[in-house]
């Protein structure tokens, strides 16, 4: 399995028109740079609320700028540039990009205003068109059939489509088991079934060995059918089990990675050991952790947000960056740079997963936190600013 850049030009188009096949195939340069934006506005809307400087309390704007602008966008960029490639068929048109890049954008800003329903409504047509297009391509154009890591990677879609419908609907969210097996459908299951579909042939070449494939259909159903009965069981069995099954979901479905270096395998670079010793520990704490502190959930589920999420977008996405513009051998190389973006986000979890736990300083913690992330999401763009648009020089 590859993630190729695209080769295939077409020569006699204008430059404008060549500019936008190029971004259709290579979705994820439009939609990397506006959610680590997204991001960014996303933790800022803290320090801004308790310094009076925004007009409402932010605590539902910013879990959904956060889910579905900035981790939509990841999501959107990397299945929208690697699916059309694995299927071996037609990449995004244009006009599909130009409608998914419309639709994310008016989300990310309607919640930023507030503007809930709105916002939810617009991320229920781009997930849906999304959806969509990738399905059509599957049935009607494909030439390969897609690992069946990505059943996984399909699964996380419907729970964001699920979930958002029924956060769309006041009559069903009334209900409080119904609100949290929606939040647990969006705001964990729309991200955690991606990061198990493409960490399972991502991760591999991330540590420095080829793209992992050596996974059955059956096992990923599996891992599919305990991810989405999670949830269930965490609402209306017994929490605890759910979250358990969850994390065991994580690891069944990650099994397969080596995370032990080979004795012969080059020295990992900075991503890569913040990848085995921070993201993926760091997660499936946050997953567990509520077990033991069920009050203290949303403090601890940040565990998983701000590492299991955020800096495994960060890792990915500079995986992606340096990989489409002719730099590889960069992911690989250590760096003071990444070291500093490692640093800030980590920090950044740890010191918001406290907060709670100390409500003296809760606050202030919550705004160090925001200042953190903002700080290593920040570095993060302008390491990779030029990245960004930049062809790769063998992709002629
Ligand atoms: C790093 C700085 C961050 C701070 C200070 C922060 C702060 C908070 C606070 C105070 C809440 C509770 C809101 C309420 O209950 O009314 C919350 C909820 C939430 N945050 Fe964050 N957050 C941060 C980062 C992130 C990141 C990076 C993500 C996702 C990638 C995220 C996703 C969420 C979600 C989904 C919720 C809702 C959880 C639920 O209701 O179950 N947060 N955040």
């Amino acid at each position: 399995m590859s993630f190729p850049a695209c080769r295939h030009r077409n020569r006699k188009t204008k430059p404008a028109a060549q500019s936008l096949v190029w971004l259709g195939s290579e979705p994820y340069r439009l939609f990397f740079l506006s959610g680590i934006l997204f991001s960014i506005a996303g933790v800022a809307m803290w320090p801004l609320f308790f310094s009076g400087n925004f007009p409402f309390y932010p605590g539902v704007s910013h879990a959904r700028v956060m889910i579905e602008a900035f981790g939509g966008a990841f999501v959107i960029g990397f299945l929208g540039t690697a699916g059309p490639r694995m299927l071996s068929a037609p990449r995004l048109k244009p006009w599909e990009l130009a409608a998914f890049f419309l639709l994310h954008l008016a989300n990310g800003l309607c919640h930023l205003r507030g503007l809930t329903i709105w916002g939810d409504g617009l991320f229920l047509a781009l997930l849906t068109g999304f959806a969509l297009s990738l399905g059509t391509r599957v049935v009607f154009f494909r030439k390969e059939w897609p690992p069946p890591a990505m059943l996984l990677a399909a699964t996380g879609l419907v729970c964001g489509i699920a979930g958002t419908i029924l956060w769309l609907n006041p009559a069903w969210v009334a209900r409080p088991e119904i609100q949290r097996f929606a939040g647990l459908l969006l705001y964990q299951g729309f991200l955690l079934g991606p990061v198990m579909g493409v960490g399972i042939f991502l991760f591999p070449r991330l540590l420095g060995g080829d793209f992992g494939e050596d996974v059955t259909f059956r096992r990923m159903a599996l891992a599919a059918v305990a991810l989405l009965a999670s949830f269930a069981v965490e609402v209306w069995v017994l929490p605890a089990a759910g979250q358990i099954l969850r994390a065991a979901a994580l690891l069944f479905a990650l099994a397969h990675v080596r995370w032990r270096r080979g004795k012969d395998a080059a020295t990992p670079g900075t991503l890569a050991n913040a990848l085995r010793f921070w993201c993926l520990p760091l997660a499936v704490i946050g997953l567990i952790a509520p077990v033991f502190s069920p009050l203290q959930h949303i403090a601890l589920d940040h565990l998983l947000f701000v590492s299991g999420f955020g800096l495994l977008c960060l890792i990915a996405g500079s995986r992606v960056l340096f990989g489409h513009s002719g730099s590889l051998e960069r992911f690989a190389q250590g760096s003071w740079i990444a070291r500093g973006i490692v640093f800030a986000t980590v920090l950044a979890a740890l010191t918001r997963a406290s907060a709670n736990f100390m409500p003296k300083i809760m606050i202030s913690h919550y705004e160090y936190a925001a200042w953190s992330w903002a700080a290593g999401a920040g570095l993060w763009t302008l390491w990779h600013a030029r990245r960004f648009f930049k062809r790769d020089p063998g992709d002629d």
